[in-house]
């Protein structure tokens, strides 16, 4: 089976691609390098020894789509091309919205023009609304979100719902991914940040590896066992074999399925500081400041709808995820930059 992965140059997307070739899947990928490097492709490749097509493109590119689907046989489509980035999508809604949103619309087009009819899509634990019970499960609330990427994220899901229920035989596969950290064992790929990165993990390899001064921990007076933030970390390849997992139930499955992603543990900001300190036995500078407006201050889930209906788990611990990144930083101080 041929696969065509959109975003596959990015963190999610180059893990991805790597599993799935592991697992004798051909794979068509495609980036437009907005929020990654070909570096990411060409060590991919290296890992598997396998050279397949990428494309540079924006996958709202309709005529470049089509080329794609003419000279390669796909059947099944996983979109992970997108912004990320929760504090840049409140101060650029529009180009959220426009990506995001135009690409999904794009793609779900192209597929029915060339009668493509299983889709996966990188969806986020964003779109649940902050008022719910924990652990999260797929029926808790959703909408209410609290920055346009989670809007953006909610809009794809209700865009993807409607045409699957408007095309029968169409199966699609919403992954609701918690917060993905770790890197592949080999430290050759990982999480490479275009900026200033937004997100912890990353932000506690750089400045464990001298690129940043300081950690700031926002906020610690949360209701929480430190009083700091806790999130649900999973780890990247755990991440990626639940893709593999949503293909295989895609093979007996219609309609649509919608997946937390995540461990079911929740950790705090001060836990994973401290495994990863204990990881790279390196010690890192770290200040309290205040807290990030949006963040919730707890936030995980259930892990028994994946488990039961698409028979995966993540398997990966806090200290894999640790010592996974810090390999990656370590050998990789300035990420894909050659
Ligand atoms: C985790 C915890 C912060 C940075 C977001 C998106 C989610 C997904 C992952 C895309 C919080 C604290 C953080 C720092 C800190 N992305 N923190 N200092 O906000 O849970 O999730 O990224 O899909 O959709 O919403 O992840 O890593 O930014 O924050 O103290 O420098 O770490 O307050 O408690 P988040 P995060």
């Amino acid at each position: 089976m041929t696969i065509f992965v959109t975003g596959g140059a990015g963190y999610i997307g180059t893990h991805v691609i790597l599993q799935l070739i592991e697992q004798g899947y051909d794979v068509v990928a495609a980036d437009n390098f907005a929020n990654s490097k070909p570096e990411a492709i060409a060590r991919v490749k290296a890992l598997c020894g396998y050279d397949f097509p990428f494309y540079e493109m924006d996958v709202r590119d309709c005529n470049r789509l089509s080329d794609i689907f003419t000279a390669h046989h796909i059947e099944c489509v996983i979109h992970l091309a997108g912004l990320k980035a929760v504090g840049e999508s409140i101060s650029k809604p529009l180009e959220y919205y426009t990506n995001n949103l135009d690409s999904t619309i794009e793609i779900l087009s192209a597929m029915k023009r060339y009668g493509i009819r299983k889709f996966i899509f990188s969806s986020s634990a964003t779109v649940y609304s902050g008022e719910n019970d924990m652990p999260l499960t797929e029926d808790s609330h959703t909408g209410s979100c609290a920055n346009p990427y989670g809007w953006s994220k909610f809009m794809c899901e209700q865009i993807i719902s409607d045409f699957t229920h408007a095309n029968n035989g169409f199966s699609a596969v919403l992954l609701r991914y918690f917060n993905p950290i770790g890197a592949h064992e080999s430290g050759k790929i990982g999480e490479d940040p275009q900026d200033i990165p937004n997100n912890l993990m990353p932000f506690i390899a750089q400045t464990t590896v001298g690129r940043l001064p300081f950690l700031n921990i926002y906020g610690n007076d949360y209701n929480t066992s430190d009083g700091t933030g806790v999130r649900d970390y999973i780890h990247v390849t755990d991440l990626a074999a639940g893709h593999v997992s949503a293909i295989k139930h895609l093979d007996t499955h219609d309609g649509i399925g919608i997946y937390n992603l995540g461990t079911g543990v929740g950790v705090s900001v001060l836990e994973l500081v401290s495994a990863f300190e204990d990881a790279s036995g390196v010690g890192i500078k770290k200040k309290i400041a205040a807290r990030r407006p949006g963040d919730l201050a707890i936030c995980y889930t259930s892990t028994t709808k994946a488990k039961i209906e698409l028979g995966w788990e993540a398997k990966k611990s806090i200290r894999d995820c640790c010592i996974d990144t810090w390999r990656w930083q370590k050998n990789n101080p300035h990420g894909y930059e050659t």
